[in-house]
């Protein structure tokens, strides 16, 4: 029997990544930090200086912060321009191309005739030409990092500096991260590996990256970075650690990132030994102010504290019928002479709702738990408010407390790392999504002018003035494992320091920006990389939860695969209310939740009336039969059909389009992101069957096109012929073709079928499950030959056979011939059982395809 594997080079895709790997590290400037955007490739320096590169860096002062500067941008110059520049202090030789770089203080000392300049605030910068010099001025030193940052920006883009004339100020002080670490060195929520902070209960020996980090988000714009998870562990705050995360502090500031830290309400009596931790006690209130005074001795510019508090089982104040405001306050009091904030998150919740009581609703929280505060909090308080009101779904409205506090301080958190959006093995470029919470308007009335989010978080909130700090927090969770994993995945790191800079940015041209970046200033590459980046949100949301409902991920596990009724009959409130004829929350005030009522008048009237409301949120703002009809004139159920089938094409179609730039992109990053497209597009393929398998039953309406439960060449394993394997059911149903799977309780299993179709070409879909621990085998033959082996060493987040750990081997273009036998083995290996779920045998295209 003949059979042929189109493409044999098995071997060399698997080493590839690892040469490749030790030819970037060999490139990198900073030796354990990927350069990620600050890849600094040459570019045509012609273009960027008419009339000859500057030779000469003159750094006016001589700050830890501006030497920053100064090496960066030396090594801007020798990596984009090729040259080696001279880096002086003080130079009047005006016949010279020099580039000057200081705050506007030292530039005006620096320069004969001072010029009347109007001054530039905090962290802003100028970039201007004065005579023959090219001059980065800074509102600080901070500024002057910054500016520095944006002429290598300028300079990687290509753009000519000739009539280079540019100022920019951030839209708000608050510019944070923040990291989940945990001291043990694990990251709540992080998808790329362990923490570059903190090692088997301390703090790392060696900090070089979590230098390189505040490198990249100095590069943005970012000043701020909380590290350690808001689920906050209490030893940090004693003495020996404090003096450890000092070592933190140090590697930070050279980029000007101040360190802060999450702390647990309870410290005063936990660590401190206090009788309570009751807000209003003066004893606790002295504890705070020793705690943070101590903290300040070690760490002088310590930036303040996160506090999560009365969510999701931690200590807060509502054991002592305290307030949020009054818990922010007693740590803000403490924190207010050294100018450190509190932010405060306004995630707090009651996890254990009552799911038959129709009224209940989790989205309603934010709002009742802080509206009423508002005006009581210290003002070096932040609230700290998640873009949405349930928690970083595909799809919400922004949450109804950004308008509800005009007399206090407000920050909104956005999610960098992809917790209920794929966890980098998706690609989901997140900065469409932010924006569009950015942008809607709460203005309180249509006479009024616009108020849009961005506008309220700035703390320059036009219409009360308020407000004297505000901003941008983005929960990131970068690990070891390059920053984020998935090297697109780092366009949204790079999105959100853009946006917490200047939120009118288009969602486009920050991509735009990062693939030029990262990549170079090719036109191909660019055209490719901005459209995955662009339409990748859509897709995910085609192929995950529609209009609004949810991401329908499992909720109560690790948020990954699909999980439907995971959402349901529990208290965590991220119900989607689906049964036999309709599905969705009503949040009206006529007969829902009233949560709508939460809103400005004109929001509230577009999202209370179904004629106005938008189809994406529907499901969030209404329940409705499965047979409405929405404004794009589908019913609910043909559309959930219909995206998930167009999801799972879209995102197979992600794989060509990437594969286009092989040899145009950096080989290993190539290899990277490749394998995380192949395996994003046979995982949209298990949401896909799983959503609308479950709809189908659940609605009992059939998908008009005949394709939900009708699977081309699929062979269930449980039918095939089996030696050794047994079938067994899996939970929830719809994450298993036919609900069913078989495991092998023996040394070596076989599933088997015989091939009753024409001769021919096709490609093989070996589906099965990877758990996170066990290295199981397979290997795949036809007619008694084998044609793939593998092993199932991915780690994917689960122990279970569900939609976590489904995935897939895909063999093209492999010749088969009527009566042959298709048979899978399997060698388990731990609790994994080499599970089994299906196979899929379809012809190949006419041209095959690369795999
Ligand atoms: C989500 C997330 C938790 C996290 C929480 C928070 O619920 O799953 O891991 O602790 O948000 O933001 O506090």
């Amino acid at each position: 029997m003949t059979y042929r594997k189109r493409k044999a080079s098995l071997l060399a895709a698997l080493l590839l990544p690892f040469f490749a790997s030790l030819l970037l590290a060999a490139q990198d400037p900073l030796g354990p930090g990927e350069p990620a955007w600050l890849a600094y490739r040459p570019v045509n320096s012609v273009l960027v200086f008419p009339a000859g590169v500057p030779d000469t860096v003159v750094v006016l002062g001589n700050s830890a912060l501006e030497n920053s500067a100064s090496r960066e941008l030396a090594l801007g110059w020798r990596g984009m321009l090729q040259h080696e520049p001279r880096i002086v202090s003080d130079t009047r030789d005006t016949a010279k191309r020099i580039v000057v770089i200081g705050t506007q203080a030292e530039l005006n000392a620096w320069r004969t005739a001072p010029a009347d300049r109007t001054l530039l605030a905090a962290d802003a910068y100028k970039l201007y030409h004065l005579g023959n010099a090219l001059v980065i001025e800074g509102g600080d030193q901070r500024g002057a990092l910054y500016g520095a940052f944006a002429l290598l920006r300028l300079i990687a883009e290509e753009h000519s500096l000739n009539t280079l004339d540019e100022s920019s100020a951030p839209a708000s002080s608050i510019r944070w991260t923040n990291e989940w670490d945990n001291p043990n060195g694990s990251i709540e929520r992080g998808y790329a590996g362990p923490s570059i902070f903190f090692a088997d209960g301390k703090v790392r020996a060696d900090l070089s990256r979590a230098a390189a980090y505040a490198r990249l988000l100095s590069s943005v714009g970012i000043n701020g970075c909380t590290i350690n998870n808001v689920n906050a562990n209490i030893d940090l705050l004693k003495p020996e650690s404090v003096a450890d995360l000092a070592r933190v502090a140090d590697a930070f500031r050279p980029y000007g990132v101040r360190l802060s830290l999450s702390v647990d309400m309870s410290s005063p009596q936990v660590l401190g030994g206090l009788k309570t931790f009751d807000p209003l006690d003066p004893e606790v209130a002295a504890w705070w102010k020793a705690k943070v005074d101590e903290i300040y001795r070690a760490i002088p510019d310590f930036g303040g504290v996160l506090i999560k508090a009365d969510s999701e089982g931690r200590p807060g104040p509502s054991q002592y019928g305290r307030t949020p405001a009054d818990a922010a306050n007693v740590v803000a009091r403490a924190l207010r002479s050294h100018g450190g904030v509190v932010l405060y998150r306004g995630f707090v919740y009651n996890n254990h709702l009552d799911w038959h009581d129709l009224k209940a609703d989790r989205a309603r929280a934010g709002y009742d738990n802080f509206h009423a505060l508002d005006g009581k909090f210290e003002d070096n308080v932040i609230v700290q408010i998640k873009h949405g009101p349930i928690d970083f779904q595909v799809r919400e409205p922004a949450s109804p407390l950004f308008a509800a506090l005009p007399h206090t301080n407000e920050a909104i958190e956005l999610q960098v790392t992809q917790e209920y959006t794929g966890q980098q093995r998706h690609l989901v470029y997140l900065v469409p999504m932010w924006k569009e919470a950015l942008d809607t308007d709460m203005r309180a009335s249509l006479s009024a002018p616009p108020l849009p989010v961005k506008q309220i978080i700035s703390g320059h909130n036009a219409p009360t003035e308020h407000h004297t700090a505000g901003g941008f927090v983005g929960v990131t969770n970068v690990g070891t494992d390059g920053w984020l994993g998935n090297p697109l995945s780092l366009a949204n790191l790079y999105g959100f320091g853009r946006l917490a800079w200047d939120a009118n940015l288009s969602a486009a041209a920050i991509s735009d920006e990062w693939t030029r970046l990262t990549f170079g200033n090719d036109p191909s590459v660019r055209a490719v990389v901005n459209k995955l980046q662009l339409d990748s949100w859509h897709i995910y949301e085609s192929y995950t939860g529609p209009l609004g409902v949810g991401t329908l991920t499992d909720i109560i596990g690790v948020h990954f695969g699909p999980g439907i009724e995971s959402a349901e009959r529990n208290g965590w409130g991220q119900w989607i209310r689906a049964d036999h004829d309709g599905v969705g929350m009503d949040r009206t005030v006529a007969t829902g939740t009233g949560y709508i009522g939460q809103y400005p008048a004109p929001l509230a009237a577009k999202y209370e009336s179904l004629a106005t409301c938008p189809d994406e949120l529907l499901l969030f703002m209404h329940h409705v039969p499965y047979s409405y009809r929405l404004h794009s004139g589908k019913t609910v159920m043909q559309h959930i059909d219909d995206t998930h089938y167009w999801g799972a094409e879209a995102a197979a179609a992600q794989v060509p389009a990437w594969e286009s730039l092989r040899g145009r992109v950096p080989d290993a990053i190539y290899a990277e992101v490749l394998q995380r497209l192949q395996f994003q597009a046979g995982h949209s393929i298990v949401w896909r069957d799983a959503v609308t398998q479950w709809f189908t039953k659940m609605s009992g309406i059939p998908d008009a096109e005949g394709r939900v439960g009708h699977y081309p060449g699929r062979i269930e394993a449980e039918s095939m012929q089996l030696d050794g394997y047994t079938p067994v059911d899996v939970t929830p149903w719809e994450t298993a073709s036919g609900g069913r799977a078989v495991i092998c309780a023996a040394q070596q299993c076989s599933a088997q079928t015989t091939w009753n179709q024409p001769d021919g070409w096709y490609d093989i879909t070996v589906q099965y499950f990877d758990l996170l621990h066990g290295h199981s085998r397979f290997a795949l033959s036809v007619a008694g030959n084998e044609v793939e082996h593998w092993v199932a060493a991915d780690t994917l987040p689960s122990d279970k056979l569900s939609g976590h750990t489904s995935t897939r081997r895909v063999l093209h273009h492999v010749a088969i011939h009527h009566g042959d036998f298709v048979r899978v083995d399997g060698w388990p290996d731990g609790l994994e059982k080499a599970p089994l779920d299906y196979i899929e045998i379809l012809p190949s295209p006419e041209h095959g395809t690369s795999n």
